[in-house]
């Protein structure tokens, strides 16, 4: 293993270890574990040599300067953020990948041909606010009203967040113009099963599947659970449970449909009342927009009637919604030649999981490289890549950087 390889996977664990939580690793936007995890890779990045800065929501970049007159950089990077009792690798892989494969090239005598930033976005999962891309997504426009007066769990907005709990000292505002580009690329862990049952460590990624994301609350009646005879109930919470496995079965009859409900709420919450609300989250994906548009429709229309026949009021607040991206062709070939040279097959994969590549399409060309990861396994704490995919990965990185993109 190659001293930049072994470098990479003890930054794997060290930022593995930020976490807001002693039993788990948890890191999401604006927390205390997200900037500390930033300024652990900013250090990163000054070792590399780059002129660094961070944005006031916790976003960070490192510039690596080109050989040549070209201006326009190469954006790479990922996610510092995670899921809640994540593994260490999905979005941490693509930052510290993409600082490796700056570092083989360096080591190698070489530099890249144009200027590359290297990003740390602070929210790609959207666990805080349930709206994806906080990150990612300001480096192509401001964040529209809607998305800053989301809510947390608290009741704090995104605004509120950002004002409060920002990093605002030496902070500078992190964006691009669309056509000042020449692109952005992320590795990531495939989150899949496809790499392993290919005997591939790595490939390219050809789209991005679109997702929605959802609130749904429901009420009826808080009552005595001793007294309130069955049919005299409006017990909202066993309207979610029908509204949940509806969910599920719609996605069961039309496959690629996925849907999830991750997280539900209940008011009050006692264990001898019948709850009066019940507030559910949405993730619905499909690669094809028009599909996953009717399957929103006919969602709410399931939902509503369940909701109607158990005497319950229901909100259907829809939260986010984002379409499929097709990878760059042009990026897509030249990332398709690096995964040949170091693996010896050309296979390019869709992804249903979202990626920051989804906001950046915004404003340039996208493309992405997929690291085989164990089991597929992935938003799990046993999330795993082994160093030699990991190496095959950045080996991936490394000579497409090298790759005449000017
Ligand atoms: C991000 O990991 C997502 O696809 O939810
Ligand atoms: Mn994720
Ligand atoms: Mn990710």
């Amino acid at each position: 293993m190659s001293p930049v390889v072994q470098k990479a996977l003890s930054r794997i664990e060290s930022l593995g270890r930020v976490s807001d939580s002693p039993s788990h690793l948890v890191r999401t936007f604006l927390s205390s574990a997200n900037l500390r995890a930033a300024r652990l890779v900013l250090g990163w990045m000054e070792e590399l040599g780059m002129e660094t800065s961070h944005a006031a929501d916790g976003t960070i970049r490192g510039v690596f300067p080109g050989t040549t007159e070209e201006t326009r950089p190469l954006l790479l990077g990922s996610h510092l953020d995670t899921v809640i009792d994540a593994g260490r690798y999905d979005g941490a892989l693509g930052i510290i990948a993409a600082l490796a494969a700056l570092e083989t090239m360096v080591e190698s005598g070489g530099a890249p041909a144009f200027p590359v930033h290297v990003l740390g976005f602070s929210d790609e999962e959207g666990i805080r606010f349930q709206t994806t891309y906080l990150g990612s997504r300001p480096l192509a426009a401001p964040l529209d009203a809607a998305s800053l007066a989301a809510t947390d769990a608290d009741g704090i907005t995104l605004a509120e967040a950002i004002a409060r709990e920002g990093w605002h000292e030496g902070a500078v505002p992190i964006r691009y113009e669309p056509g000042s580009l020449l692109g952005y690329v992320e590795l990531h862990i495939e989150q899949g099963r496809v790499l392993e049952e290919e005997g591939l460590a790595a490939c390219a990624v050809t789209a991005i599947a679109g997702q929605s994301r959802l609130r749904v609350s429901l009420t009826g009646r808080a009552d005595h659970a001793g007294t309130t005879p069955m049919p005299l109930r409006r017990d909202a919470l066993c309207g979610a449970a029908e509204c949940i496995l509806a969910a599920e079965s719609l996605a069961r009859e039309t496959p690629p449909l996925v849907v999830t409900v991750g997280r539900i709420e209940v008011h009050p919450g006692a264990s001898n009342s019948v709850p009066q609300s019940a507030l559910f989250t949405i993730d619905l994906r499909h690669p094809d927009d028009a599909a996953r548009t009717d399957a929103l429709t006919r969602l709410e229309h399931r939902m509503r009637s369940i909701a109607t026949n158990r005497g319950l009021s229901l909100q259907w607040m829809p939260v986010q919604d984002g379409n499929a991206v097709v990878c760059d062709p042009a990026l897509t070939s030249r990332l398709l030649d690096a995964a040949e040279s170091v693996t010896g097959t050309r296979l390019g994969l869709a992804s249903g999981a979202g990626h920051d590549a989804v906001a950046l399409s915004a404003i340039c060309p996208v493309g992405m490289i997929f690291v085989r990861c164990r089991g597929g396994l992935s938003h799990h704490p046993d999330e795993h890549a082994s160093p030699e995919d990991i190496a095959a990965g950045i080996g991936v990185l490394a000579r497409f950087l090298q790759s005449p993109l000017c």
